[in-house]
C-alpha cells in the first residue's frame, strides 16, 4: 500500500485495476506505451473508473527516462516485443527504490514440449509475428542479471 508502481507497455490498462488494489489509494500507478489507441482506452479505463492516482506517458520503452526511486515494475506480454529490452530493464533497475521489485509475465517455449511440436507451433505462428526475436528475448533473464 501507498507505493508507486509503473505499469510499462500497459496497453489498455488492464492490469491497473489489479495494481490498484496493491498500491491502495494513497500509491500511485504511471502507464506507458508506445501505442497512442492503446493509451486512449487506458484514459477511458481510468475515466471510468473513477481513479485519481494513474498518469500516462506515452513513451517508448527503450527511452523512457524511469523516475528515481520506483517501488515497483511491471511489464505483462510486451518486453520481447522490444528490440532494446535488456537495456530497459537495466533502466528500471537502476531506478527501483531498495527492495524495489521488477515483475515480468512473458510467453516461453515449454521446455518439457517434444521439440519436433515446438517447431511445428512456431513455424505456424512464424508467417504473422516476429516469433524468434520473441523467443530470443528472454526478460526474466536479464532481470535476472542486472538485479
Ligand atoms: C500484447 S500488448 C500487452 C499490453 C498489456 N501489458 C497487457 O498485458 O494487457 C503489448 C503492448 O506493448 C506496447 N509496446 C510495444 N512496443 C513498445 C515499446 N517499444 N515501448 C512501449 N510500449 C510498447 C504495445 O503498444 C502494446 O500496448
Amino acid at each position: 500500500m501507498g507505493d508507486t508502481v509503473i505499469d510499462m507497455a500497459c496497453g489498455t490498462g488492464l492490469n491497473f485495476p489489479l495494481l490498484q488494489k496493491a498500491v491502495g489509494p494513497g500509491g500511485g500507478i504511471v502507464g506507458v506505451d508506445l501505442t497512442d489507441a492503446m493509451l486512449a482506452r487506458a484514459q477511458d479505463r481510468i475515466n471510468a473508473n473513477g481513479w485519481t492516482n494513474v498518469s500516462l506517458v506515452q513513451a517508448d520503452a527503450a527511452g523512457f527516462d524511469f523516475p528515481a526511486e520506483v517501488d515497483a515494475i511491471l511489464s505483462t506480454y510486451a518486453l520481447p516485443q522490444v528490440p532494446e529490452c535488456a537495456e530497459v530493464i537495466a533502466h528500471g533497475t537502476a531506478a527501483l527504490s531498495a527492495g524495489g521489485r521488477w515483475a515480468v509475465l512473458d510467453l516461453k517455449l515449454p521446455g518439457s514440449t517434444p521439440g519436433w511440436l515446438t517447431q511445428l507451433g512456431t513455424a505456424t505462428v512464424r508467417p504473422f509475428a516476429s516469433i524468434d526475436e520473441w523467443i530470443m528475448r528472454r526478460p526474466w533473464e536479464a532481470i535476472r542479471a542486472a538485479m
